[in-house]
């Protein structure tokens, strides 16, 4: 039930749910590829309490992680859960959860990604705000300072280098002033190294990549705005004509007054989907926005994303660009494995106006092709993962896995696809029990 009609972000499978429900033994069609034992798992904002529509930015929704477990064929179990920040345990009454953090800590809800890491589960999220532990059944554990080695902040979006093990991070908070700060997380879970880096002003910066080499900083012209902030905005970071557009290239082990900068056309990125090192070259691919938060202050509409690439001269700074593709496509992943290496092979959703995710797409950044499933009249879907068959198994050779919104029955189900059948019936599809909102970011994390 959509419980409002003024803002687009809380409108049709963008409304959301009102209960949380744990059911086991889940109805399954097709055949599910007993291989996968695990959990997938997906972030996303669902406000608690009734908000003001007029108000009401995305971004600033309530965490909910939904969940399905997955064991030898079978779908054990379905979960969702509120990430229990005060503003949950405040509202259902319940006593709030241990915390590392002093009570004035930020305390935003967690509600953009969910990872495995250490073997701990986080549900993160950016600008100021800590991970919040899960348990393996999503309930809220603690508020994380990764064993007191967290300085601060956090993000939605650590890179693990498939080489190393380790945690790449790129974090904010405007109290910080015009500085962001890169950390690494060691495998251990702990922050192993920070570099403090100085900006012309204080960014929104939701994402980072790496290569082999580098960081990748993107200093991109969506900035806090003291004034909103003090207004009370939702979400006080905005377009800023005057801000240059740029990415920095940070070398992997090296300080801030080594870093590369790259001036490039203004824009906005949220999601990289990879980049590498090509001799002196980086390239990086990623969902383009020509604007963020210039017109529409609620959430992401400032025109269609696009999948481009950027190629930045390690030694000169310069820097070209092309489109990949001029479908509108957000969400981007890669096979895991091949984070900061080169990747053939990457997976979007299609989002349509006001951010409702249609679409399911492939595209083979070698031979350029670009497979689109055809059934997004019916099927919205959300952010893919790609499952690798096995651990040696090639990029490519394994499985897509969304979750999938059925626009005629308003239902939702985890949908398998063979990657190498993109196009073709997913080999099994997990019904729910209940409408899952489209969100932001999930993960595959095999026990
Ligand atoms: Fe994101």
């Amino acid at each position: 039930m959509s419980t409002v009609a003024s803002n687009p972000f809380l409108e049709g499978n963008l409304a959301p749910v009102h209960s949380e429900v744990t059911v086991t033994d889940l109805h399954v069609t097709g055949h599910l590829p007993e291989e996968l034992v695990g959990r997938y798992l997906r972030n996303g904002p669902n406000p608690v309490k009734p908000v003001d529509p007029a108000r009401y930015h995305w971004f600033s929704g309530t965490g909910m992680v939904h969940g399905v477990r997955l064991d030898g064929g079978r779908a054990e179990w379905y979960r969702n859960r509120w990430v229990r920040t005060r503003e949950v345990t405040d509202h259902l009454g319940e006593p709030q959860v241990p915390s590392d953090w002093p009570d004035d800590h930020p305390n935003f809800p967690a509600n953009t990604n969910v990872v495995a890491h250490a073997g701990k589960t986080w549900a993160i999220v950016e600008a100021g705000s800590p991970p919040v532990e899960l348990s393996y059944d999503l309930d809220t554990v603690r508020v994380s300072n990764l064993g007191g080695t967290l300085p601060m902040a956090f993000s939605a979006h650590p890179k693990r280098d498939p080489i190393t093990g380790e945690l790449h991070v790129m974090t904010y908070w405007w109290g910080w002033g015009n500085q962001v700060q890169y950390l690494v997380v060691g495998t251990d879970g702990k922050v192993r190294r920070t570099v403090d880096i100085a900006l012309p002003g204080s960014p929104m910066i939701h994402d980072l990549s790496i290569t082999q080499k580098w960081v990748l900083i993107l200093d991109l012209p969506c900035v806090f705005n003291l004034e909103a902030a003090t207004r009370g905005a939702g979400l006080p970071y905005f377009w800023d004509h005057s801000y240059e557009a740029r990415i920095g290239l940070l070398p992997r082990e090296g300080n801030a007054d080594e870093i590369v900068w790259c001036p490039i056309d203004p824009c906005y990125i949220f999601h990289p989907l990879n980049s590498y090192d090509d001799g002196d070259t980086v390239v990086l691919d990623a969902a383009r926005h020509p604007k963020m938060f210039d017109r529409e202050r609620r959430g992401p509409a400032e025109g269609p994303p696009t999948l481009e690439r950027w190629i930045l001269d390690t030694r000169t700074g310069s820097v070209s660009q092309q489109r990949i593709d001029g479908r509108s496509l957000e969400f981007p992943r890669v096979d895991e494995r091949r984070v900061g290496l080169r990747h053939r092979y990457g997976y979007l959703a299609g989002v349509a106006a006001g951010f409702r995710q249609d679409a399911l797409v492939k595209v083979d950044f070698d031979t350029g092709e670009v497979t689109a499933r055809n059934d997004n009249a019916r099927y919205g879907y959300g952010e893919p993962v790609f499952i690798p068959r096995h651990d040696a198994a090639e990029e490519d050779d394994g499985w897509v896995m969304a979750l999938r919104h059925d626009t005629e029955h308003d239902t939702s189900d985890l949908a398998v696809f063979d990657a190498r059948d993109f196009a073709g019936d997913p080999v099994a599809a997990v019904h729910l029990p209940v409408r899952v909102p489209n969100g932001f970011h999930g993960n595959w994390i095999p026990d």
